[in-house]
């Protein structure tokens, strides 16, 4: 049986130590397995959003000296997220809300007749969005990196002369932790005359990541993945494509002069950042850019690997237990790993790992359906009696504030549900998550509403 590794968490986060109520009373440090979803703010990010926060006005509108400095520190949060990416200067910092942003900012702005080759096994933001604006030709989910490379090159051959031609792949996989070799992409790519788009939402918390040794044409994050859930996230690469698209926000602060039926827009950055920006949310990307890049992401990649070793062992201690992965032999993946316990539905399962063990996890097909079809063609486990449902699993994902200890618990609770050591009787909801029968868990002291629902009133 694997024992929990002594692995320490690398840096402090708000919350680390939150403590949450159990079934029956009682009350657990809650560990957090669900930053893939979103990450807890870093201690840092917080105290630099607490620092500017009295300082805070509006950028690039005001006269006063608040207005000033939050412009300045705006700007600056620029070169911040520029770094941590190892972008050129002539790459352009654009602030979105998050990578869905970026991805649709990035489509729209493709020239007609642009081709875009991606896989089945990207997230739903790295797949829309480009059907709504190009042509799509959407790749099998690799098997093994040599197919995944094997399948792009064969692809870029055949389109090439066809007009514009993006690879729009994920730095990583959401769903099953393999780092996607992007390096390798991005040439086949150059070498075949298409540009290549990163989808770094999930790679960008847990490797470096190079741009211009790379050779990305773009990059995209989250804030709320990488320790900032300050509503920011930002677009970064090459102003090819950007510098002539017509913005899809139109509005104050991304144009030159209005006349009466027409408007002179500004250029990059502002033409696509129309609107009073978030500033606090740019402050916030800033501080855990230039934190995770203090604390060294070589470091950050150490500790992420050590906990992806000792996640796989916990989960390959628990009877009845799968695994999802896209390539077993892959040679690096990143600590996340999905999978499904047999006999149990995976909402019931994340529900029970909640309220009784006070783990938290996602569960559900992860925005990535196209994938959950190839990884669990049969459907998610059912309930004893009941019909298999969707394509489903279990997430669990680790972040910097993550440790062994955290794993320790993960192992002891799966191995309790897998021997069927469940203390109560669960339901399914109207949403199609799980609750306990009989919830006595309560909000915190003072918060207002109605704790759980009730399952089948
Ligand atoms: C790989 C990947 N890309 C894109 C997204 C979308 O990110 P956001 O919801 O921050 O826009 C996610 C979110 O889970 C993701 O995992």
């Amino acid at each position: 049986m694997a024992a929990a590794l002594p692995i320490a968490p690398i840096a402090p986060v708000v919350g680390g130590d939150l403590a949450v109520p159990l079934l029956g009373g009682s009350e657990a440090r809650q560990v957090n397995l669900d930053h893939a979803a979103s990450t807890p703010a870093l201690e840092a990010v917080w105290r630099a959003v607490a620092e500017f926060l009295p300082w805070y006005a509006s950028v690039h509108r005001g006269d006063g000296y608040p207005s000033r400095l939050s412009t300045a520190r705006y700007e600056q949060a620029r070169q911040s997220v520029r770094r941590f990416l190892g972008a050129t200067s002539d790459h352009v910092v654009l602030f979105t809300r998050n990578t869905t942003d970026a991805v649709n900012l990035l489509a729209r702005s493709c020239p007609p007749g642009t081709t875009v080759l991606t896989t089945a096994a990207e997230h739903h933001a790295n797949l829309l969005p480009w059907r709504r604006y190009a042509t799509v030709v959407e790749l099998p989910a690799p098997t093994s990196r040599a197919a995944l490379l094997s399948s792009y090159r064969q692809a870029l051959a055949e389109s090439r002369g066809s007009g514009p031609v993006l690879v729009a792949t994920t730095g990583a996989s959401n769903v099953t932790g393999e780092v996607w070799p992007i390096g390798e992409l991005a040439e086949l790519a150059h070498r075949a005359g298409a540009r290549i788009f990163v989808d770094a939402a999930q790679l960008a918390p847990h490797r470096p990541i190079d741009s211009s040794a790379l050779g990305l044409d773009w990059v995209a994050l989250s804030g709320h993945k990488l320790y900032a859930p300050f509503g920011s996230g930002a677009l970064v690469g090459s102003s090819a494509w950007l510098e002539a698209a017509d913005p899809y926000l139109q509005g104050g602060g991304a144009v030159r002069r209005v006349g009466a039926t027409g408007a002179e827009l500004h250029g990059l950055p502002a033409r696509h950042e129309a609107g009073s920006p978030n500033v606090v949310g740019a402050v916030a990307l800033a501080s855990a850019c230039d934190t995770l890049g203090s604390l060294g992401m070589d470091g950050v990649a150490a500790h992420d690997r050590e906990l992806a070793g000792s996640l796989h062992d916990v989960l390959g201690s628990v009877p009845g237990l799968t695994t999802y992965r896209l390539w077993p032999d892959a040679g690096d993946v990143m600590a996340l790993a999905t999978f499904n316990l047999a006999g149990h539905p995976p909402a019931e399962l994340a529900a029970v790992l909640s309220a009784e063990h006070g783990i938290a996890v996602r569960s559900g097909s992860f925005c990535a359906h196209r994938l959950l079809e190839h990884l669990v063609p049969d459907g998610a486990p059912a309930a004893p009696g009941c019909e298999r449902t969707l394509p489903g699993a279990v997430r669990a994902s680790l972040g910097v504030s993550s440790s062994g200890d955290d794993l320790g618990r993960l192992g002891r609770a799966l191995r309790t549900v897998a021997a069927g050591g469940t203390r109560g009787r669960y339901r399914q909801a109207a949403d199609g998550s799980f609750l306990p029968e009989r919830d006595d868990r309560s909000w915190p002291a003072g918060w207002p509403g109605a704790p759980f629902a009730t399952v089948g009133a």
